[in-house]
Formats: C-alpha cells, structure tokens, sequence
C-alpha cells in the first residue's frame, strides 16, 4: 500500500463512529438545556494567540505545537487547544459588547505533537465549553455540574473528578517562591527528574504534577506546608464547593493539580476514568480570570472545560460492544434489468415514506445479495426477479421471522408502514 495516515493521525471508521456522533448529539443536549451556545472557530491561528494564553513555559507551547510559517511568512499554528480561540473569537466579533456574558461550546479537533500511545493522539477531539463574563462561584460550579452532566448522558461512568484552588495570579507567584525555596533548600532539587530541575527554574508549580515517584515524594514534603491562597480566593473556593454541593456533584479535593497551561487561576479540575491506562485524563478545565485582558480585553472573568473525545470514547469501547451496524429497515434483491430499474425506483419511495433502504448494483446472485441483506442487518428484504415483474408484485420476506409474502408493487411502501408502526 502506498500510502498511510500520519502518525497520531487517525481515522475514525464507520464502524466506530456511532459513539462519537452519541457523544455530539448528547452533549448538544445538554449544552442547549444549560443555554450555552455552539462557536465554531479555525483550526489554524496565529501562533503568538497560543504562547501568550497558553503560556510560554508550558510543554504545549514548548514542544507540542504544530507550527510554520505559512506562504505569507506568518507563524501560524493548528490550534492545541479551544480556550484561545473561543477567547479570540469573543473579543474580537465584539461578542461582550452585545452581552458581556457569553456561554459558549465547540466541538472538534485540537493538535499536539505529543509522542503518540494509546489515548495519546496529535489529532484529538475535544467538547469544550467557555462561559466568559463573571467572576461568580456558582458559574464555577455551573461548568462543573455541566461537565459531569455531559460525561453523564454520554453513558461514561466511574469516573473521578478532581478539584484544586491554585489561587489568583499573586498567590501561584508566592506558591512557585514557596517550592524554588523549599526545595532548593534541600538540595532536594538535585534529586528532581531532569523535566522537573527545568520546570523549577521555568515553571514551579508544575513539579507538583510530576509523575515521577521520586519527585513526588521529595514535591509533597516540601509543599506541605505552604500557606499561598489570599482570603479572597479561600472564600471563592469555599463558595464553589458549597454551590457544587447544591448541585449534587461528586469531587475530590486534590491539592496537587496544577494543569498544563498557564492561564489558569482560583478553581481547577481534572476528570480522571481508572479503565484506560496511563492517559487517564478525560477532561479538564478551570478558571482563568486573567486571560480576556491578557489578550486586550476588559476586566471580565471566565471558567471552561474540554473533554478529551478520544479517550471517552475508550472507555466506552471498554465497557461494552458498541459498534454493532445500526439496523437497516429494507434491503432490495433484483435479478436481472427490468427488476433492478423496478428496484431503483422503490428504494427512493421507501427512502420518501421515512425508511433506511439499500439495494444491489453488482447484478450478483440471489444468495450474495441475500447475505449482504443479512449483514446490513435488514429487517426486511424485497425479492424482484423476472417472474415478480411479469406478475407487477414483489416477494416480501421479513428477515427475523422468515415467513414470505407477495406483494403488488403499489402495495409495499404501504405494507411496510403498516408492520412497522
Ligand atoms: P487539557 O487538559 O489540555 O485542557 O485537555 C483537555 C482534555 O483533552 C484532556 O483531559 C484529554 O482528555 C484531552 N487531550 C489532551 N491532549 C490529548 C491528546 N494528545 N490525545 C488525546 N486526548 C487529549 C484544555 O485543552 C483546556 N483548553 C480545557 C479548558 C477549557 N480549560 C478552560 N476551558
């Protein structure tokens, strides 16, 4: 074969794309009963969009991008992630001037060159969500509750969710000051993993997500004591838990999320599902009240999450057999000219009556179209040979009983109806 997909580069086949099209509709129902709206944005943007919300320091930034130099020499990237360019889209069509408050969900593909394993792609899908304009605790619980809402009526269940208080941008400052001390103090720094003896000097909070089991260990004593989060953003968080509690929403407290991208502040989540191995993260998502005007924008809060698409889907193909051929309702065997011009025209009445319809364009025998007809999982299959157009009827054979009738042509539309409703 000449040629193959990209690596981290998949297709999603026929066979399996009935979870995700089940994903979208659900999702879309629930976002419609919340009253968030659908934004479409484009894959590509200009890169410095992603290095200055994202963050300079962060992996994604660091080493994940797809970016280039496009033919009109500018540095464009395929967006690695929805928050940017949802936030982009929201300042510059104006959006906050109509409404400052804006609640918005897309659905679609993000890009990371990330080193490809199972549940690890550099095509991924994600549903996200933005609601931007408010700095309320209880839309920080609202976009909690949506999340879970969403994974609920995608039929993903066991999961975990995680919740952490990173503090506004002050006290992840006084946090980063706490570990670079703690652990330079130590000399605990020399025993770090080398990602994280870079991490300390670029990006300290994010020895506290390390992996590895050394640097957890060394991490936690040293974090134990720190004393970072102002009053105010103690008292937000407590309010998120006490709305959260309203909503009925399960958590647990995880001091140790910090997330990969910079923009985040006050509330962060992660949800986590134990059947799919090493890429356990289903979703994230947090606050990131500095973002809008990082980017230009006025004073405004916002908070979001983005379910990873792929690995839900993972974990559905764990639980059950889901790609079963959905049923089709007809399928249409002729032998010979006459009876496949007569069939042709049938399979669009019954397409027009409301039915799924199918038929055989190869000329094969009876018994080859008769296992096609099986294997589409045909309810029914209508049999049109030389005698049957002599006779202007059909034999009609309903394929879970086996029994077979004869039909008039002008009758079968009407039969099929009537055994069907
Ligand atoms: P994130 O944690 O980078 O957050 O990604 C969210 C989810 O996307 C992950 O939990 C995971 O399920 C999925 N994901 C990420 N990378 C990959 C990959 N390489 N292969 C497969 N799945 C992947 C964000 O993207 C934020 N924009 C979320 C957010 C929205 N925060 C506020 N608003």
């Amino acid at each position: 074969m000449k040629y193959k997909s990209i690596r981290g580069f998949k297709d999603i086949l026929p066979d399996e794309i009935g979870v995700w099209q089940e994903f979208e509709a659900a999702a879309k129902e629930i976002f419609v009963k919340f009253n968030y709206r659908e934004i479409r944005t484009p894959i590509m943007e200009e890169t410095s969009l992603f290095r200055q919300s994202v963050g300079e320091d962060t992996d994604i930034v660091g080493k994940e991008m797809f970016s280039f130099m496009d033919r009109g020499e500018r540095a464009v990237t395929l967006r690695p992630e929805g928050t940017a360019s949802v936030v982009r889209a929201y300042l510059e069509n104006n959006l906050y001037k109509l409404n400052t408050f804006q609640k918005l969900f897309y659905i679609g593909p993000m890009f990371r060159a990330e080193r490809p394993q199972a549940g690890r792609l550099r095509q991924f899908h994600q549903i996200g969500a933005e609601a931007i304009g408010s700095g309320s605790p209880a839309l920080d619980a609202e976009v909690i509750n949506l999340m879970t809402k969403v994974l609920d009526s995608c039929g993903i269940k066991g999961y975990v969710l995680k919740l952490n208080n990173l503090g506004c941008r002050d006290d992840k400052r006084k946090l980063s000051g706490i570990l670079n001390d703690n652990l330079s103090e130590k000399g605990a720094s020399a025993i770090l993993c080398d990602d994280c003896k870079k991490r300390l000097k670029t990006n300290p909070l994010r020895v506290l997500d390390c992996k590895n089991e050394d640097c957890r260990s060394i991490v936690r004593s040293a974090f134990k004591k720190a004393e970072f989060l102002c009053g105010a953003c103690i008292h937000h968080f407590d309010e998120v838990l006490k709305f959260l509690n309203l909503s009925g929403v399960k958590y647990d407290i995880d001091r140790f999320i910090v997330r990969g991208l910079d923009y985040y502040t006050s509330t962060v989540f992660e949800v986590v599902h134990p059947s799919i191995g090493s890429q356990n993260a289903i979703g994230a998502g947090g606050r990131y009240d500095n973002l809008i005007t990082d980017l230009g924008g006025p004073k405004l809060g916002a908070c979001g999450f983005a379910l990873g698409m792929d690995r839900m889907a993972l974990t559905r193909l764990k639980s059950r057999d889901e790609n079963k051929a959905k049923e089709l309702d007809i399928f249409i065997a002729t032998i010979g000219g006459a009876a496949l011009e007569k069939g042709f025209s049938l399979s669009d009445e019954f397409r027009i009556a409301g039915f799924t319809c199918d038929m055989d364009y190869e000329a094969r025998s009876l018994k080859s179209q008769m296992r096609s007809a099986d294997k589409l999982g045909a309810r029914f299959v209508l049999i049109i040979g030389d005698d049957e157009m002599k006779k202007g009827e059909a034999v009609l054979r309903d394929m879970r009983t086996q029994e077979q009738s004869f039909l008039k042509f002008e009758d079968v539309v009407g039969r099929i109806k009537s055994i069907k409703s």
